[in-house]
């Protein structure tokens, strides 16, 4: 049985890689600051479910100290609240269980690293640091496979309020744009997206795995096509 963090799982695309992983008979611990109705919905023994944030290193620990106390190791943290200070803390705690397991980082990381999406320069900035920590830990740990992958434009939480607030700052072209994928239901469905991290964090790390280190991939690119 493989076990697994997963930052940000009380909705979205985190609740998704959750339900995915359980259903794979993985086990997992959450960490979110609020416990939605569908995550404790989920809840079985397999699941631990902490509440928190991930800026307080304590949280980081408890989860890390959970994974380990409960199951004896931890295979994959898959990083996906977003946020980039906190993402190196976890990982810094977990990267020892991480080595033992020769285990698995995976960063939810977005278009925006690349795009230089014009009113986003902290969320574009922020996930652009995200692929150079993914590329620098695959220098760093050869025994940890790091991935930064973005996970297409995903129907959640996240879209809902670009649509709500986004005209206040952003350019009107690229409101339209997140505003028609949502109309013409070309929004990825997050259980779509879900089942590649999922996937990715239940397989053991072969050959073609491990050399894709260190690299920001998309979900549905030609690399990651054994995950979907
Ligand atoms: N949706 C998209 O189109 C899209 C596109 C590219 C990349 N992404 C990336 O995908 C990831 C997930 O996004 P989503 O669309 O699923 O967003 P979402 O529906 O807003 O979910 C975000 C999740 O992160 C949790 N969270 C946020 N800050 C946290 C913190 N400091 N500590 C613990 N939990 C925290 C939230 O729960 P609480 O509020 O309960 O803490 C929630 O469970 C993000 O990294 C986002 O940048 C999304």
């Amino acid at each position: 049985m493989s076990v697994s963090i997963v930052t940000g799982a009380s909705r979205g695309i985190g609740l998704e890689i959750t339900r995915s992983l359980l259903a794979n008979n993985s086990a997992v611990v959450t960490i979110s600051r609020s416990v939605s109705d569908e995550l404790r919905g989920l809840q079985s023994l397999q699941l631990d479910i902490i509440q928190g944030d991930v800026a307080d290193r304590d949280i980081s620990k408890l989860a890390v100290d959970t994974a380990i106390a409960k199951h004896g190791k931890l295979d994959c943290v898959i990083l996906n609240h977003g946020i980039l200070s906190p993402v190196g803390r976890i990982a810094d705690l977990a990267l020892p269980h991480l080595r033992d397991s020769r285990g698995k980082i995976l960063m939810v990381s977005s278009g925006a690293a690349t795009g230089a999406y014009a009113a986003w320069g902290a969320y574009n900035a922020s996930k652009a640091a995200m692929n150079t920590l993914a590329k620098t830990l695959a220098g760093e740990e050869k025994g940890v496979v790091s991935l930064a992958i973005r996970p297409g434009v995903v129907d959640t939480g996240m879209q809902e309020d670009i649509r709500r607030v986004g005209k206040t700052h952003m350019p009107p072209e690229m409101h339209s744009k997140f505003v028609e994928l949502h109309s013409q239901g070309k929004l990825v469905k997050p259980q779509d997206t879900a089942r590649v991290y999922a996937n990715l964090a239940i397989s053991s790390v072969n050959e073609n795995l491990s050399n894709l280190s260190g690299q920001f991939l998309s979900w549905d690119g030609e690399e990651l096509k054994d995950y979907r």
